[in-house]
């Protein structure tokens, strides 16, 4: 990483990109600063005038009163502005962020099924919550303040010259130092970000992944071994926050011991004064003392926060970074198609189509196949054959490398995605529920779509019945998952999603986990009626389900080995007939 340490440029001005809709509350925020650098630091000066004039000279407690309650109102004022920033600041962070997460998430969803393959569900999820989290804070807490601080700063050293420039070279003398912990701080407080970043991704991942495996981590009593690996990780992220709270345990007593030193130099001046006593009007003295002594308060602490700031911002700028090279990616299935109106009602023809899913380790080889409209082909073979792999070409989840697919007369690569998915159903052959409604994950929260026309389909394919007595029927939350649902229940509930889209080409990709009687029957049924006068494709591991197919197609190691009718394939005594002696002998 190239980006590694110094703050990188163009990713800051990629960032403030993001704050062009929201200029007003931005030019709010700044304005809010502003004032407080400015008028904080005359408080000081007021204060130190005060008593210099009522206390000291005239003793007089009215003005002194009434001086007084103007502070007063001064310190309202203040408070004001400074709850007018902050709330501005943080609404700006807040509204930036939500726009960059839903590019992100957006950006996302188009991406290929190939990028989901290789990268954890844990480092998404950190990418879209806790990384952009952490760019927030370069709004709220880094950007304005910085400028603020340094504003500040800028304007009380511009104070103390005006009243004293000698007593203020003198009061500066530990600021050198206090710059040099600063820098030593900052880079400490880097690293440990960083280290940070990556075992919150680490913690995200695993604990991720280990949730919905639980099952497996149970059946095969790893939980100790688990226990322990989890042990491991998060060790390393409490080390990294450890680092951070170190650097931060020793800079915190050094700057409170450099600015007593200020305050030191600040009394060795007063006592020298008085020492060579020749024109050293005591009064001006006291004044002076009393506003320096706030001034260094005022002095160090924004040199203090600067360090811890630019962390922020530096941390955030880290992870914008990675929020930013997720955004860049081009990941997303090629859609330079733009025909939108095809007729799906036509044969489908694949023509010399070559797959892998990595370099040229072939899953299909030369597939040539045409399936004509209206028909239901089926295709049959040993696990790893590639079937789910054909159909993934079909609804272009993944990319072919060679060879074509045409719909009728045009290339599939020609229609535009919306208009292919949208034409084409896929029942999957593990079927993924939300953690909603029955029926939420049958429309897809399509609001378009009625209960009646739910229930109708659910008739249609005969799962009403067991939808019905689920105890809140179609208000039944299925958990993540659909974990509280069997298999084949899942199983139904996808058909009646296929069902109520009604697309001209159905594919369904049988679940390979064998079903109790009943549910066969129903989804034996089920499939009947959903196949019905639509181009059908139908991946069977159960040979019952799919005797009645116009052609049976059996694949083997990528390759179409046998095309025909049960019955065809039967006489030919190859590999069909083969599978079919193994599942009913
Ligand atoms: N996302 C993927 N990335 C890499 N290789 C994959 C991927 N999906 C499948 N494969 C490989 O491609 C081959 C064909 O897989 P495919 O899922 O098409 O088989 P299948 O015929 O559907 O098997 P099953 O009957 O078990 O569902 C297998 O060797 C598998 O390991
Ligand atoms: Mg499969």
């Amino acid at each position: 990483m190239s980006k590694q340490g110094k703050l990188d440029f163009s990713i800051f001005k990629r960032l403030v990109k993001y704050l062009k809709p929201y200029r007003r509350i931005l030019f709010l925020a700044f304005f809010c600063t502003l004032v407080l650098a400015v008028v904080s630091p005359l408080r000081p000066f007021l204060i130190g005038k005060m008593v210099n004039l009522f206390i000291i000279k005239e003793q007089n407690a009215s003005a002194l009163l009434n001086w007084s309650l103007f502070l007063l109102g001064m310190l309202f004022l203040e408070g004001l502005f400074q709850f007018l920033g902050s709330f501005s600041s943080n609404l700006l962070a807040q509204s930036i962020i939500r726009d960059i997460r839903h590019k992100l998430f957006a950006h996302l969803s188009t991406f290929k099924m190939r990028y989901f393959d290789n990268t954890p569900i844990g480092t998404l999820v950190t990418r879209v919550i806790s990384d952009i989290g952490a760019i927030s804070e370069v709004f709220s807490a880094g950007l304005i303040d910085i400028l603020g601080d340094l504003l500040m700063l800028i304007v009380v050293i511009c104070f103390m010259f005006f009243v004293n420039w000698q007593l203020t070279f003198m009061v500066l003398i530990p600021i050198p130092l206090l710059l040099f912990a600063t820098r030593i701080f900052a880079k400490a407080m880097r690293k440990s970000f960083q280290q940070e970043g990556v075992q919150v991704n680490r913690l995200n991942t695993f604990v991720q992944e280990r949730i919905t495996g639980m099952s497996i981590v149970q059946l095969f009593n790893r939980e100790k071994k688990e226990e322990q690996a989890f042990e491991e990780i998060n060790a390393a992220h409490k080390q990294a926050h450890i680092n951070a709270v170190w650097a931060f345990s020793i800079f915190f007593p050094v700057v409170e011991i450099l600015s007593s030193l200020s305050i030191a130099l600040l009394l060795v001046w007063g006592a020298f004064q008085f020492l060579d006593n020749s024109h050293v009007d005591p009064k001006k003295m006291y004044e002076e003392i009393f506003q320096f002594t706030l001034w260094i308060n005022m002095l160090f602490r924004p040199i203090r926060q600067l360090a811890d700031k630019f962390n922020i911002l530096q941390r955030g700028i880290v992870r914008a970074d990675r929020v930013f090279e997720v955004i860049d990616l081009q990941e997303h299935v090629q859609d330079s198609g733009t025909l939108t109106n095809v007729d799906f009602n036509q044969d489908i023809i694949f023509k010399h189509v070559y797959f892998s899913y990595i370099d040229e380790h072939w899953i299909l080889k030369d597939i040539n196949l045409t399936i004509e409209k209206g028909q239901t082909i089926a295709f049959v073979g040993a696990t790893g054959a590639g079937k789910t792999s054909i159909v993934n070409l079909l609804g272009r989840f993944y990319e072919f490398q060679k060879g074509e697919i045409f719909i009728g007369e045009e290339n599939i690569k020609n229609i535009e995605l919306n208009s292919l998915r949208k034409n084409i159903a896929i029942v999957l052959q593990d079927v993924f529920l939300f953690s909603d409604t029955v029926h939420t994950n049958i429309t897809l929260g399509d609001p378009e779509i009625s209960r009646e026309q739910v229930i109708e389909a659910a008739k249609a394919v005969g799962a009403h019945d067991f939808i019905e007595k689920l105890p809140n029927g179609y208000d039944y939350e299925v958990g993540e998952r659909g974990g509280v649902l069997s298999v084949g229940q899942r199983q139904l509930l996808a058909f009646i999603r296929a069902y109520v889209y009604n697309p001209h080409v159905l594919i369904l990709d049988e679940a390979t986990s064998s079903v109790d009687n009943e549910s066969e029957e129903m989804i034996q049924h089920a499939t009947e009626k959903l196949t019905k006068g639509r181009t059908s494709i139908v991946i069977a591991h159960r040979l019952s389900t799919i005797q009645n197919a116009d052609k049976i197609i059996v694949l083997e190691k990528g390759e179409i080995k046998e095309i025909g009718s049960h019955a065809e394939l039967l006489q030919k005594e190859g590999y069909y007939k083969k599978l079919h002696d193994i599942q009913f002998s």
